[in-house]
């Protein structure tokens, strides 16, 4: 007997960096510039934290927003980086990573058939996220002319009776794009004019490079509209801790609640202790990374020019998305014959949307030396693929 398998997960397609990533396993020596994590293990004293707690028995669940004392450090986190005033009893909520707090938000906030606006290229859970709570997700592109941004017109022409929210992601994966605050003001304006919540997905926010971030969320009339989602995975390196947050006006945390009450019951109290100790000691160790991945954004952006595959310079994160269309290679067969010729793996942009043909996704969360070794890898691939 075959187990029928409902419409909503029919629907929805397999990561499309995994797809590619399960050609990879089993392949040896190969230069990964594929996964999205970063390449340091998370900082000792992190680490000790999260030992410290098992070793001293912290094996209960949490109250189900997470610890008091870790609500309170993110609001007080969030008031110092900001000056945004969260309550941390009744407006903050610890999730199992962004991921959680971003299908959390949805849940909470969408209706069947009503519609999010989703900035293409997208994170690959965004639009599986949308429909997943019944929604349909309204895909935005952008271009790479315009530096991969939308701009409040392209909501405005976007929006109908049924859009309910947007979904933002600044620095973005994959172009490691970023906003300025006056590009978020005109953003803010037709979100506000329309009425949409924005689901701010801001983890890559430590990770800016040539200006400070400003979140969304600070922008007149938009914390009452904003729900704010970060985390520990990237910043921290705590990938495998599995912890994040969200801040949010008091009924959407509510709601929020109620569905991680009855599915997750708690993010796992070791992790939050660990995170305690990363908000209060772990700024030196984010400062000392992000220089590394700015070390690594220059070489990887200039190499890439150098080898003949234009790439703008990302402004946040640790990827590059460089154009590969004058190889007349499609995405995904420049992708595996990259990893075939060279055993070097990048994601294809396609992954992140039809917007992403003619692209490809490299994450410099990976020590200069393997990025080098690539880079050299792939000048020899572009000259023994070299159109004719
Ligand atoms: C934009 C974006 N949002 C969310 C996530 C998931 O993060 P977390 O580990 O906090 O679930 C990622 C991970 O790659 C990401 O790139």
């Amino acid at each position: 007997m075959t187990i029928k398998i409902s419409k909503y997960a029919n629907t929805i397609p397999p990561s499309g960096i995994r797809v590619f990533f399960d050609l990879v396993m089993g392949m040896k020596d190969v230069i990964s510039l594929g996964v999205g994590e970063p390449d340091f293990v998370t900082p000792w004293n992190i680490r000790e934290t999260g030992i410290y707690a098992l070793e001293n028995g912290y094996t209960s669940y949490t109250s189900n927003k997470g610890l008091v004392e870790l609500r309170q450090d993110i609001s007080k986190h969030l008031k110092q980086k900001y000056g945004l005033r969260y309550d941390y009893e009744n407006e903050i909520l610890v999730t199992v990573g962004v991921s959680e707090a971003l299908d959390l938000a949805l849940r909470a906030t969408v209706d069947p058939g009503d519609e999010v606006l989703v900035p293409e290229p997208y994170y690959v859970s965004y639009g599986p996220n949308v429909i997943l709570c019944g929604g349909k997700p309204v895909f935005i592109k952008t271009s790479p002319d315009r530096g991969f941004k939308i701009t409040a017109k392209d909501i405005e022409r976007h929006c109908t009776k049924k859009t309910r929210a947007i979904i933002l992601n600044y620095p973005n994966n994959p172009t490691g794009v970023s906003y300025s605050k006056s590009e978020l003001k005109s953003l803010a304006k037709v979100i506000i004019k329309h009425d949409l919540i924005v689901m701010s997905d801001e983890i890559y926010c430590d990770l800016t490079y040539d200006y400070a971030h400003t979140s969304i969320a600070t922008l007149p009339g938009m914390r009452e509209r904003t729900i704010y989602l970060n985390g520990f995975s990237k910043a921290y390196a705590m990938t495998g801790w599995r912890i994040g947050y969200v801040s949010a006006p008091e009924n959407i945390i509510y709601a929020m609640t109620k569905i991680h009450q009855y599915t997750i019951m708690c993010v796992p109290i070791i992790s939050q202790m660990a995170a305690r100790e990363a908000l209060k000691n772990g700024d030196r160790s984010v400062r000392e990374m992000k220089r590394e991945y700015k070390r690594r954004r220059e070489y990887v952006v200039s190499a890439l020019n150098e080898i003949g595959l234009t790439c703008h310079k990302p402004e946040g994160a640790f990827y590059a998305f460089p154009s590969i269309k004058n190889t007349g290679l499609s995405s995904m067969e420049f992708s595996k014959r990259l990893l075939s010729q060279e055993k070097v793996a990048v994601v294809p942009g396609t992954a992140f949307g039809p917007i992403g043909e003619g692209y490809i996704r490299i994450s410099y969360a990976s020590s200069l030396d393997n990025i080098k070794e690539a880079i050299s890898r792939m000048k020899r691939f572009l000259e023994r693929n070299k159109k004719r």
